[in-house]
């Protein structure tokens, strides 16, 4: 079943003029980062509006760090792209994807190779401080004492997008404008359940494009805004897709 499909995606990503990417935890899962639903989700063990809403982390920030920002600080100081993101890094490469509109705040995409990677969702990477504003490389900051300070004293938050907050506004117009330029867009490893970033597929969809899903199971784009659905390892996939697409330049 997926042998056809995946020579169908090959033959649209041939043809397509445009095409751009929208993922999801589920390609960071073979990195050893676990989704936040479904199998090993996140959320199956706390409830994000405790962990993940901006309220409480303001109410409580050394509870937040605690509970979940410390696992994610030792997490993605230690892991690689997997194979979802060696396979997207090699369509832009072969000159078949121009930008990636990523949920996660991994930073793997980058790591992998791919050069236009919009962070819906913000990035681990980076720590601000509430007080002077100051940008800290996550890498830097010692967990010894929470919440983490800056040198200033101000306590220090990921720049990532809690629940409660705004995209940052840069991402949000770039990522709606592709997706209403585009004439095809994956999407990978999404559950698309959160607004307003699971409302791009049906932007694309309605102003023309193809969407193609990749997903370990199905999702509320299946049935109503994909095109097709290929369900299976992300990775594996994307693999068999980029082996068989030969080099066309960088067109984007
Ligand atoms: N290959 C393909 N799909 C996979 C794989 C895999 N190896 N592993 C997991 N999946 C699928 C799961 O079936 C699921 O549908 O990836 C999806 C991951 O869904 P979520 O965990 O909900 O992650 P995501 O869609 O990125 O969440 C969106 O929710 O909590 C917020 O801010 C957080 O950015 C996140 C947003």
């Amino acid at each position: 079943m997926n042998e056809e499909l995946i020579s169908r995606l090959t033959e649209d990503l041939k043809a397509s003029r445009l095409t751009v990417v929208l993922t999801g935890a589920g390609v960071s899962v073979e990195s050893g980062i676990p989704p936040f639903r479904g199998k090993g989700g996140l959320w199956e063990r706390f409830d994000p509006m405790e962990v993940a809403h901006i309220d409480a982390f303001m109410r409580n920030p050394a509870r937040v760090w605690d509970l979940l920002l410390r696992e994610m600080h030792h997490l993605l100081n230690r892991v690689r792209p997997g194979t979802s993101h060696q396979g997207l890094a090699r369509l832009e490469e072969a000159g078949y994807l121009s930008t990636v509109i990523t949920q996660n705040v991994d930073g793997l995409h980058q790591a992998a190779g791919n050069t236009d990677v919009i962070e819906f969702h913000g990035s681990f990477a980076r720590q601000l401080c509430l007080d002077c504003g100051k940008q800290i490389p996550t890498t830097l900051v010692s967990l010894e004492t929470l919440p983490p300070r800056c040198s200033c004293g101000g306590i220090l938050r990921p720049d990532c997008v809690f629940f409660g907050e705004m995209i940052p506004p840069q991402a949000l117009e770039r990522s709606f404008q592709l997706a209403e330029a585009c004439n095809l867009m994956l999407v990978v490893g999404t559950s698309a359940v959160v607004q307003p970033v699971a409302s791009l597929p049906g932007v694309a969809k309605s102003t023309g494009a193809k969407v193609v899903e990749i997903n370990q199971e199905p999702t509320p784009l299946s049935a109503r805004v994909a095109d097709y659905s290929l369900f299976g390892e992300a990775g594996k996939i994307l693999g068999q897709v980029a082996a068989g697409l030969p080099p066309r330049g960088r067109r984007h």
